[in-house]
């Protein structure tokens, strides 16, 4: 079984790479079957052509408003086929209705152990707040900003000394194994939302999952 999937991203497409990579291994149960990106500049964009998969650029610019631009874009992602899309560094918030109805079929990967630090500059804030821990997480989107049941996180240690830079740099690399196991999860079926709920084997899930050092996700 090969479960499609979209990816949305906006600029750099690191996280994208790290699908890619995984999928070419054979690893990972995926077909990508559309990158798409508001961005017709995005690297990412590149990076996707170059291995072959259909990419598209949409400019919000060309719309009258959010909802119509979205409505735009994923009526492209659903032509594609794509049953997950997958929002990797993908730099809009999705209106509320569009979101609704991909509901439990969109995860977003964030540079934070949500509930903390929604939205920007997640590095920063973990160091100004003086962090002894930092992370990322995957989650289902719903119509609140960075607000939707969590899958799993990666946690990583705050060093004394840790810049905005170095810590992101740290992080990315957990990232990217954190969200190649997520897709992994779902598209093997042990990772769902069911209800509103994640659910892991069938049964809900009160923690988020942790990202261990191999790379797997463990019951927290
Ligand atoms: C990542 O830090 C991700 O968590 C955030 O945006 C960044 C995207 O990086 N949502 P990349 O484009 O995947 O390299």
């Amino acid at each position: 079984m090969t479960l499609p999937i979209a990816v949305l991203v906006s600029g750099r497409g690191s996280n994208l790479g790290a699908l890619m990579d995984a999928r070419a291994t054979g690893t990972l149960p995926v077909e990508i079957v559309l990158v798409a990106s508001d961005k017709a500049d995005a690297p990412a964009l590149r990076n996707a052509e170059a291995h072959g998969i259909p990419t598209l650029a949409l400019d919000p610019k060309g719309y009258p408003n959010r909802l119509a631009f979205d409505e735009a874009l994923f009526a492209r992602v659903a032509e594609s086929g794509a049953e997950l899309v997958v929002l990797a560094g993908f730099m809009r918030v999705i209106d509320g209705a569009v979101v609704d109805a991909w509901r439990g079929r969109i995860i977003n990967i964030h540079p934070s152990l949500l509930p903390k630090y929604r939205g920007l500059h997640t590095h920063r804030r973990a160091i100004a707040a003086r962090d002894a821990e930092h992370g990322a997480s995957v989650h289902f989107v719903t119509a609140e900003l960075d607000g939707g049941p969590v899958i799993a996180q990666a946690h990583i240690p705050v060093h004394a000394g840790d810049d905005e830079e170095m810590l992101a740099a740290r992080l990315l690399g957990r990232e990217h194994r954190l969200i190649v196991a997520c897709v992994d999860a779902i598209a093997r079926g042990h990772a769902a939302l069911r209800d509103g709920v994640v659910h892991w084997n069938d049964a809900p899930v009160t923690q988020p999952l942790r990202l261990s050092a191999e790379g797997n996700l463990q019951s927290a």
